[in-house]
């Protein structure tokens, strides 16, 4: 993952440990009621991808047990890792795009029912993506994928050569001369792999997303409604099909791009659908970015723009999250897919703990403030969720009191110890395992390897009944705590 060139090294810290009283009369361990969202206090365990479902999609003993056990630490709210609402291929990610998978997904919602003694309102993200290519090799780029075209053999001066020949010059050709002979488009197939873009309106499938979309969504919410879910989150943030048509990169001139009014009126209409097809009392909201983080991005306006449209529409929840995308991914390896969360604006969705100035904790509550006010000056009140770095009850608390989120939401510090929110509640908030900050779970992550956490997963491996990662070499869920 790309650094930023401060290398500051910041140290995750316990913080004061909360006794009763301050427990009982925090913001972080009191209810929420807010319209649909009703919550028994403001902890909340973001989507995290695990890697543990079958290669078609289905949930595992592994997909059970990785929730069960968050569950069993009782935030008030758990979200599903993000889940494809197409019946297409798409390796071992949950999906949901047929009824077939609701056997499963109904076994996950009993399970975290179940473990959570009813305590945690459980939400699914619902995920569209684009195609992306693996990097390919040089020869086959040339011998098979490149479309040759008149400008390539007006450049090469070649135009009544066979393509054959063609295909032979422009794999001779050095690499700078060959940058000037490919469109920018091109380049990148061949360097980065061949990825779609929103803006692709030529490409029939990219161009009707607006008219099949909403249906999509619409279906696979209420599917998740069937299965028992309290509600869905619609994934619109880091590198995917609905953030790409909110970024200002979106200059699709079909009524779908370009103005705010614009780049937001597709998100809109999936919501609007999905609201229009789930029951009343079934929670609906979006993930979407305070900062993308990448050049020609949206603005920190833009953004203020659609969380209060968001509102406006009747969203239950804003979520805020940062960067992520593909515009900065590093190049991969050949045969490798690209991967959003290598570059700079990878690094600013899951900062480490070497780092710049701002740090990696709470690097995104200046935007969420600016923007959860901008919904509250619009005169509207959703609960808005915040993340990024949140490891200890002070920077919770603060963030609750300083109104930058009304909800604290934990990914890296929940993996690293999902009952850190219940220790402190407890009173044994001296026995939380700190995350470190080190991105060991999320390399696992980018390596499609099922995630663990470094604190603990050799920790105990002979333990009866455990499962274990398929090299049999580490746990995949926590040892068990209990506060007795
Ligand atoms: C292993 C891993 C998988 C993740 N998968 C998702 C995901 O499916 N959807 C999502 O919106 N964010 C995902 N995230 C981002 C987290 O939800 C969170 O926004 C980010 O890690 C920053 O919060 P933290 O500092 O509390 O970890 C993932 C993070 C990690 C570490
Ligand atoms: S591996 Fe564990 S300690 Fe390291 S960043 Fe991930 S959750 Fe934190």
């Amino acid at each position: 993952m790309w650094k930023p060139a401060e290398k500051i090294r910041w140290q995750p810290s316990p913080g004061r440990v909360p006794d009763a009283a301050e427990v009982s009369s925090s913001i972080l361990f009191s209810p929420l009621d807010a319209g649909r969202l009703h919550l028994r206090n403001r902890t909340w365990v973001p989507a995290m991808v695990p890697w543990r479902a079958t290669e078609d999609g289905h949930v595992t003993p592994e997909v059970l047990d990785w929730y069960g056990r968050f569950a069993r630490g009782k935030p008030a709210a758990l979200v599903v890792e993000a889940t494809g609402i197409r019946d297409v291929p798409s390796g071992p990610l949950l999906r949901i795009g047929h009824d077939r998978f609701l056997e499963g997904l109904g076994e996950l919602t009993g399970r975290v029912r179940d473990e959570s003694g009813g305590d945690t309102r459980l939400f699914i993200q619902l995920i569209d993506f684009l195609a992306i290519k693996r990097r390919p090799a040089p020869e086959k780029f040339f011998d098979r994928y490149l479309d040759i075209t008149a400008d390539h053999r007006r450049a090469l001066s070649m135009a009544d050569d066979s393509e054959a020949d063609v295909r032979a010059a422009l794999a001779a050709m050095p690499r700078d001369d060959l940058k000037q002979v490919l469109t920018p488009r091109e380049w990148e197939a061949l360097t980065m792999g061949h990825r779609e873009r929103v803006t692709d309106t030529h490409l029939p499938h990219v161009a009707e997303l607006p008219e099949v979309l909403p249906g999509l969504f619409s279906d696979a919410a209420l599917r998740a409604q069937k299965a028992g879910f309290d509600g869905v989150e619609l994934h619109y943030a880091h590198a995917y099909t609905m953030a790409s048509f909110l970024s200002a990169t979106n200059t699709r001139t079909d009524g779908y791009g370009n103005s705010r009014e614009g780049r937001i009126r597709l998100p809109l209409e999936v919501f609007r659908q999905v609201r229009g097809t789930v029951s009343d009392g079934f929670v609906v909201g979006a993930r979407f970015l305070a900062h993308e983080a990448i050049d020609g991005g949206s603005t920190l306006e833009d953004v203020c723009y659609f969380a209060a449209e968001f509102a406006r529409a009747g969203m239950d929840f804003l979520s805020l999250s940062r960067g992520g995308k593909f515009d900065d991914a590093k190049q991969p390896k050949v045969g490798a897919t690209a991967y959003p969360y290598t570059g700079p604006s990878g690094y600013e969705c899951m900062p480490q703990f070497i780092s710049d100035d701002l740090g990696p904790f709470g690097r995104n509550f200046a935007a969420t403030k600016a923007i959860r006010q901008a919904v509250r000056d619009a005169g509207f009140e959703p609960p808005v969720v915040g993340a990024g770095g949140i490891h200890n009850f002070d920077i919770a608390e603060a963030a609750l009191q300083d109104g930058v989120a009304d909800v604290i939401a934990a990914a890296r510090q929940s993996l690293a110890d999902p009952d850190w929110f219940r220790k402190l509640e407890t009173g044994h908030g001296r026995d939380i395992r700190l995350c470190e900050y080190t991105n060991y779970c999320e390399g696992l992550d980018q390596n499609h390897k099922q995630v663990t956490c470094k604190l603990w997963d050799r920790v105990g491996l002979d333990e009866p009944g455990i499962l274990k990662s398929s090299d049999g070499k580490r746990r995949l869920t926590p040892p068990d705590w209990s506060p007795e």
